[in-house]
């Protein structure tokens, strides 16, 4: 019997700054985990802005600063016939999430929530659109993103 990977889909609107980052972050953390996490990980934007495009430089270079490395990544948007492949679809703001919701097909079988449902005690709801902020901003991201990705790898680990 072939083992299925778990398949989660990071989105936000432009795919340049916060997703890619959080798809980096668990991404780097999931690779430590002990015993090993069977994993499918992607990111998408509920807008096209930005298709094609690596990471934002603001985004790429606080990802850095960490040792993680999200230059490789390319934006998409989110499309139907994700509904379907991913497990998990975790949105970075409730207008985001609003978005999954109204684009997802009828019987489509993807759970969408809030990737910072996994970070309770991080006083945020949303991970905050830095795009017209600050390299704080950008670093506040990160750090946000950090929290959740460690609650939702706790979380995969004690379900497997
Ligand atoms: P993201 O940030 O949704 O975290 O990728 C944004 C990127 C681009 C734009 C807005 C937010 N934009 O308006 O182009």
């Amino acid at each position: 019997m072939k083992l299925e990977p778990y398949r989660i889909l990071f989105v936000c609107l432009g795919n340049i700054c916060r997703s890619p980052s959080a798809e980096g972050v668990v991404r780097h953390l999931a690779a430590r985990a002990n015993p090993p996490l069977l994993l499918e990980l992607d990111s998408a934007g509920t807008a096209g802005y930005h298709i094609g495009a690596p990471p934002d430089p603001r985004s790429q270079a606080a990802a850095r600063r960490r040792g993680i490395d999200i230059s490789d990544l390319r934006a998409r948007r989110v499309e139907p016939n994700d509904f379907s492949r991913f497990d998990l679809m975790l949105a970075m703001d409730r207008e985001n999430l609003s978005a999954l919701e109204r684009a997802r097909p009828r019987n489509s079988r993807a759970l969408l929530r809030l990737f910072l449902e996994y970070a309770p005690g991080s006083g945020f709801h949303e991970v905050p659109d830095p795009y017209y902020g600050t390299a704080q901003d950008f670093e506040r991201v990160l750090d946000l993103c950090t929290s959740a990705a460690q609650g939702l790898l706790d979380e995969l680990q004690q379900r497997s």
